[in-house]
């Protein structure tokens, strides 16, 4: 049976006080969390290890939002897979639409950066989702199909069977305006075909998660989709309430 999981990035938000704050509120909820999810919070990197610490015993994962393509050695400012598992992460998100455009990550990048983080123990969430343009040209379902492919190829099977799987159409991402849970199925369900084709029955068992203004308010309903295993939270995971009630969704 493939996992519900809910994650949150935090992106570059909360400062050391806030986020122990967050923490600490978050964690008075923990009883009533649903036994059948994954919960992860993925926070700036600096957090990594103070979240894991309060973390551990609730049995909340914490997660990187990058990770380098090189191991360890004079890359300032990059911070390895290894590293990240030192202080604690246990996941760490990769090729996110941000990474991709303002900081130019290829595929082939992003292959190597899901080779590093395996082997440092690391489960990546591996991002994919296209931009406004392509969807208005109802390219999409192709527009995805390319990234995963170009990821994929690089990839052993072994390594593919390892991923989470995050679509997160770039027009949903922060403008309040969501996929449908028809828009996001279609192509959850044509993801997971694209699993299968490389790694056959195992797609079965891969959590792909939706993310774009999931909310509240929008995503039991999200996650009432077959193939739809839970999301990835950006603005709605700073709240501790909000991101309490998405998990609650399910
Ligand atoms: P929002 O939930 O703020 O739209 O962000 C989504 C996202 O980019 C998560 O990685």
């Amino acid at each position: 049976m493939r996992k519900n999981i809910v994650a949150g990035n935090w992106k570059m938000n909360l400062d050391a006080d806030e986020a122990s704050q967050f923490a600490l509120n978050f964690i008075k909820h923990k009883s009533s969390f649903p036994e059948d999810v994954d919960v992860i919070v993925c926070p700036p990197a600096v957090h990594l290890q103070d979240l894991a610490d309060v973390f551990y015993d609730f049995n909340i994962g914490v997660g990187g939002q990058n990770c380098s393509v090189h191991s360890s050695g004079a890359y300032t400012g990059e911070i390895s897979a290894g590293i990240l598992k030192s202080v604690g992460a246990s996941y760490v998100i990769l090729g996110h639409s941000e990474r991709r455009e303002y900081f130019n990550e290829s595929a082939t990048q992003l292959a190597e950066k899901i080779k590093q983080a395996l082997e440092n123990k690391l489960i990546p969430i591996f991002c994919c989702g296209e931009p406004l343009s392509v969807r208005k040209e109802n390219s999409h379902v192709a527009y995805v199909k390319q990234q995963l492919d170009e990821v994929f190829g690089e990839l052993s099977q072994a390594q593919i069977s390892q991923l989470i799987i995050a679509y997160e159409p770039i027009w949903a991402i922060g403008t309040g305006e969501t996929a449908s849970p028809q828009q996001a199925q279609e192509i959850h369900h044509e993801i997971r075909k694209v699993l299968n084709n490389y790694i056959g029955e195992n797609a079965d068992e891969i959590s792909i998660l939706y993310g774009g203004s999931v909310k509240p308010n929008n995503a039991k309903e999200l996650f009432s989709e077959a193939d739809i295993d839970g999301a990835l939270v950006g603005g709605a995971s700073l709240n501790p309430e909000d991101f309490l009630a998405i998990i609650k969704s399910f």
